[in-house]
C-alpha cells in the first residue's frame, strides 16, 4: 500500500536535486505526541518516514491520521499549535434527518455507544430501525429508519440516510431523487437513485462517511460476498465437447477475474504478506465454486508485477490453479522497484488485457465475457495521472459504447457483465479519487475502506462462509484463529440455570434452537430460570421463551430394574425469545445422519470442555463388533444392578472412553449437552451429544484421561430425529433451512 501521499515523488526528486548541500536528513520529533494515544514511524525519523497515528478502539486520530517526513525535514501536515493532536471519539453521522418522525434523544453530535430511538408522527408507520446504536466504525447499528404513508407512489419513500440531505419528494416512474452529504461527509454508494417500473430504486442506498467511519471485515465479507457470490453462480459454464474439444472458453458465460495489489513504496514487508496471503485466499475460496474463472493478478507500484497471465487461461496453458498459487505464495518483493504509485498502469494494464482477449474470441464471444475487477490501494497515486478516463474506456469496452438515452436500458443489462471493486486499504484513504472508479450497482457494494489489511485474508476466508451461511452448516475455520473460540466453533452455545448448578453446553441448530441434554433440566425449571449464554455480537445472554425435553425422557423410568438412572432420550431443544444473528462467526450445526457415522468399527469424535478456556476432547466411538465390550462397563455405573447393559445402554447411544485403541478422553461434569462432532475439512457435523458417563473421574472439568474402565455414553442424534424434526421441521418463518440433514 502507498502509505507516501501524493508529492513523495519529487520529495524524491529534491532530494536528487539538494544531494551533496546542506539538507537536513531527518525530522525532529516534537510536538508529536497525540493526547490519549500513540504513534509508530515506518523509518524513524527519516526522509519519507510515516507517521502513523494510533488510537484505542472508539476513538480515531485528530486533526492528521498520518504525518509524513517531508524532504526539508519538516512534517507534513505541520503539527498546530493550537489543534493539538488528539484521539477523539468516533461519531456518526447526524440521525436528524428523519422525515415525517422524531428522534432521540436530540443531540448535536452522536458519539460511540450513543443511543437513539425513531418514532413516526401518526399517521405514518415505520420502516427500518427504531433503535439504533452509534458503533466503534463510524456507522450506526440497524438500517435506515423511514416513516412513511401509504400512497399510490410507484416505488416506497427511500428515507435519509444519517448524514444525508435529499432532493426529491415524488416517487414514481422515472422519478429522481439525489443526496447530498453533510460537511466533513463524503457519500458512498449512489448519489442519485431513479424510481423504475418495477417499484424498485436503482442504485443503493447511500452512506455518509467520516474519515474515521470504516467497514468492518463483517460488512465486507458480507456484501463483497454476497457480490462476487452473484458472479459465480450466475456463471455455471459447461464443459461442453464439441468436435472432442473442450471450448469453454468459446460458450457462454466465461468470468475473468483481474487483481491488482498495491505493494508501493514504504508497504513494509507484513502489509506486503497479507495482501498476498488474502489474494491466495481469495482464489482459494473462489476455486470451491463450480466456475473456474480467468485470472489476471499483478502486484503494482510503477511498475507492474505479473503473477497470472490471463491470457494463459485464454491458451488453456493453466490446468490448474497449483501453479498460481505457488507463485502467490512465493512473490517477494526482494529487490522489485517499489517506488511510486501508478494506479493508472493497473486499469490500463487490464484495458490492454481485455481489449486483446476481445480481439482474440472476437467480439460476439466477448459479449459474453463478464469481468471482475479487484483493486487493493489505499489511492495515493502520484504518477500516471487518474486513472478515471481509462476506467471510462475500459466501461464503454464492456457496456458496448451503449450511451445514448434510448439504449440505457440496454447499456443497464450489460452492467452485470463488469464489476470493478476497490478495497480502500490504510491509515489514509484517497476516498475522493477511489470513489468514482468503481461501477455502480442496484445490488451491490463496491467500495470497501480498511483499516489494515491484516484481517483480510479472515475477510476472505469469511466471504465464501458468509453467503451460504444459509445453505452451509457447520462450516468453520481452519486456520488458527488467534484464540478466537467463537470461530473455530461458532455453533457453541452454555445453557446457564439460575443457582448454583452446573452449566450445560448446547449447539446452535437454528437461530433459534439450542440442542442441550434433557438431564441439565430440573423438575420444575421454568424458561426465566434458564438462559443461553451466546456471542452474536448482540449481547451474549439470550432469553429463553420455552425449552422441550424428549417426551420419552424419564430418568426413573428402569429404577426397578436396576437402572436408578436412566438416560435415554437425553436429548432437549432449547428455544430462545429471539433469534440469534447468524453470521460468519454463529453457524449453525448439520445433523448427520446414520451411514455418514457407521462406516468404520471406530469412529474419532471430538465435544468441549470448559475449564478456564475451552479446550477439544478426543474419543473414539466404539462401534460394531467394538461396541459390546465398550457397553458392559455401564454395569459398573453406581447403583446398577441389572446384568444386562442393554438396559442400561440402548441403541440410542454412542461409546466411547477406555484405553484402547488408543486412551479416549473422559467427559467431565459441565460437558453435559455438549455436542459430539466429527471434522470434515472445512465442516463440522454433530454426531451425538454427552450424555453421562459410569465414573466421575474429573468433577473439576478440564481435558482428562480415561482409565481402563470408565466410559461415556452419547445420545445418537440420529435415534433422536423424530423428536428433533417434531419441533425444528416447524421452524420455518424465515429463510434458514431448520435443520440441516447431511446424506453424505
Ligand atoms: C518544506 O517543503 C515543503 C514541500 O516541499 C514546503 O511546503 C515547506 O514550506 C518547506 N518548509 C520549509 C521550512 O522549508
Ligand atoms: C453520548 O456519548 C458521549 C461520549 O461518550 C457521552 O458523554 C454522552 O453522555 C452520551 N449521551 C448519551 C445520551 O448517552
Ligand atoms: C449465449 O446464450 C444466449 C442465450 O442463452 C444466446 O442467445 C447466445 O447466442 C449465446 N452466445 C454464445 C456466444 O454462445
Ligand atoms: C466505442 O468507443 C471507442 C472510443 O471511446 C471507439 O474507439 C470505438 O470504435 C467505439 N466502438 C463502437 C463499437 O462503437
Ligand atoms: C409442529 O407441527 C406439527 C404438525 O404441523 C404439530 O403437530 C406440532 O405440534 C408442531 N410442533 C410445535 C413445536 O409447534
Amino acid at each position: 500500500m502507498e502509505f507516501f501521499v501524493r508529492w513523495h515523488w519529487f520529495t524524491a526528486l529534491l532530494l536528487l536535486l539538494y544531494m551533496g548541500g546542506e539538507v537536513q536528513s531527518s525530522c525532529r520529533e516534537e510536538n508529536m505526541q497525540i493526547q490519549g494515544g500513540s504513534y509508530t514511524l515506518t523509518k524513524q525519523l527519516n526522509i519519507g518516514s510515516m507517521l502513523i497515528y494510533q488510537c484505542p478502539d472508539g476513538y480515531y486520530p485528530s486533526p492528521a491520521l498520518t504525518r509524513l517526513c517531508q524532504a526539508n525535514g519538516t512534517w507534513r501536515p505541520a503539527p498546530k499549535k493550537f489543534k493539538p493532536q488528539m484521539c477523539k471519539r468516533v461519531e456518526c453521522p447526524d440521525p436528524n434527518v428523519l422525515e415525517y418522525g422524531s428522534v432521540n434523544p436530540p443531540q448535536e453530535k452522536y458519539f460511540v455507544d450513543n443511543e437513539t430511538t425513531y418514532e413516526c408522527y401518526s399517521g405514518y408507520t415505520l420502516r427500518g430501525s427504531s433503535r439504533r446504536v452509534c458503533l466503534p466504525h463510524g456507522k450506526w447499528s440497524g438500517f435506515t429508519p423511514i416513516c412513511s404513508r401509504d400512497s399510490d407512489n410507484t416505488c416506497p419513500d427511500p428515507g435519509v440516510p444519517a448524514g444525508a440531505s435529499r432532493e426529491g419528494n415524488i416517487f414514481g416512474i422515472d422519478d429522481t431523487v439525489k443526496y447530498q452529504c453533510g460537511s466533513s461527509l463524503f457519500l458512498v454508494g449512489s448519489n442519485e437513485r431513479v424510481c423504475q417500473e418495477n417499484g424498485q430504486w436503482t442504485g443503493q442506498e447511500p452512506a455518509c462517511y467520516y474519515r474515521h467511519t470504516f467497514d468492518t471485515p463483517l460488512e465486507v465479507s458480507e456484501a463483497f460476498g454476497a457480490a462476487i457470490k452473484g458472479s459465480l453462480t450466475t456463471l455455471e459454464p459447461t464443459d461442453d465437447t464439441q468436435e472432442g474439444r473442450i471450448i469453454r472458453i468459446l460458450k457462454n458465460g466465461t468470468l475473468n477475474i483481474y487483481i491488482g495489489v498495491d505493494i508501493s513504496e514504504s508497504i513494509e514487508e507484513e502489509h506486503f504478506r497479507n495482501a498476498r496471503d488474502a489474494v491466495l485466499q481469495l482464489i482459494t475460496k473462489i476455486s470451491s465454486f463450480s466456475v473456474s474463472p480467468n485470472y489476471e493478478i499483478v502486484f503494482f507500484s510503477s511498475e507492474i508485477f505479473e503473477v497470472a497471465n490471463i491470457i494463459d487461461f485464454l491458451d488453456k496453458k493453466i490446468k490448474d490453479l497449483v501453479d498460481i498459487k505457488n507463485k502467490l505464495g512465493t512473490f517477494q518483493i526482494g529487490d522489485k522497484n517499489t517506488a511510486g504509485t501508478d494506479l493508472n498502469l493497473v486499469f490500463k494494464h487490464f484495458e490492454g488485457k481485455m481489449a486483446y482477449i476481445k480481439q482474440r474470441v472476437g467480439e460476439n464471444s466477448f459479449k459474453e465475457h463478464r469481468h471482475v475487477l479487484i483493486i487493493f490501494t489505499d489511492g495515493a497515486y502520484n504518477m500516471g495521472g487518474s486513472p478515471a478516463p481509462t476506467v471510462a474506456r475500459i466501461k464503454n469496452m464492456v457496456y458496448m459504447n451503449q450511451t445514448t438515452d434510448q439504449e440505457l436500458k440496454r447499456k443497464a443489462s450489460r452492467e452485470d457483465y463488469l464489476d470493478i471493486y476497490i478495497f480502500a486499504v490504510g491509515v489514509d484513504i484517497f476516498d475522493d479519487d477511489l470513489l468514482p472508479l468503481t461501477t455502480d450497482s442496484a445490488t451491490d457494494k463496491h467500495y470497501f475502506r480498511l483499516k489494515n489489511i491484516k484481517n483480510l485474508q479472515e475477510t476472505f476466508d469469511d466471504i465464501i462462509d458468509e453467503s451460504d451461511v444459509k445453505g452451509l452448516c457447520g462450516l468453520h475455520k481452519e486456520y488458527d484463529t488467534g484464540g478466537n473460540i467463537r470461530k473455530k466453533y461458532p455453533w457453541m452455545a452454555h445453557i446457564t440455570f439460575k443457582g448454583l448448578r452446573n452449566k450445560c453446553f448446547g449447539s446452535l441448530v437454528t437461530p433459534k434452537f439450542i440442542l442441550t441434554a434433557a438431564h441439565c433440566f430440573k423438575f420444575g425449571d421454568l424458561p426465566e430460570d434458564v438462559a443461553v449464554d451466546i456471542d452474536d455480537g448482540q449481547g451474549n445472554v439470550k432469553k429463553v421463551k420455552t425449552f422441550m425435553l424428549h417426551p420419552n425422557y424419564n430418568v426413573k423410568a428402569k429404577v426397578n430394574q436396576g437402572v436408578p438412572e436412566f438416560y435415554d432420550y437425553d436429548v432437549a431443544l432449547v428455544q430462545l425469545e429471539d433469534d440469534v444473528l447468524i453470521s460468519s462467526n454463529l453457524l449453525y450445526f448439520c445433523v448427520h445422519t446414520e451411514q455418514l457415522l457407521l462406516k468404520d468399527q471406530l469412529e474419532a469424535l471430538s465435544f468441549l470442555t470448559k475449564t478456564d478456556k475451552i479446550k477439544e476432547k478426543n474419543v473414539r466411538a466404539k462401534l460394531g463388533d467394538n461396541r459390546d465390550e465398550c457397553i458392559r462397563h455401564a454395569l459398573q455405573a453406581p447403583g446398577v444392578t441389572t446384568k444386562n447393559p442393554k438396559d442400561v445402554v440402548t441403541d440410542s447411544f454412542l461409546c466411547t472412553g477406555g484405553l484402547e485403541p488408543q486412551i479416549d478422553h473422559i467427559a467431565c461434569t459441565g460437558d453435559s449437552g455438549g455436542a459430539v462432532f466429527k471434522n470434515y475439512q472445512q465442516r463440522t457435523v454433530q454426531i451425538g451429544l454427552v450424555s453421562w458417563g459410569t465414573k466421575n473421574l474429573c468433577g473439576g472439568g478440564g481435558v482428562v484421561d480415561s482409565d481402563k474402565t470408565s466410559r461415556d455414553f452419547h445420545i445418537n442424534l440420529f435415534r433422536v430425529i423424530p423428536f428433533l424434526k417434531s419441533i425444528l421441521g416447524n421452524d420455518t418463518q424465515n429463510d434458514y433451512a431448520p435443520l440441516q440433514f447431511l446424506n453424505n
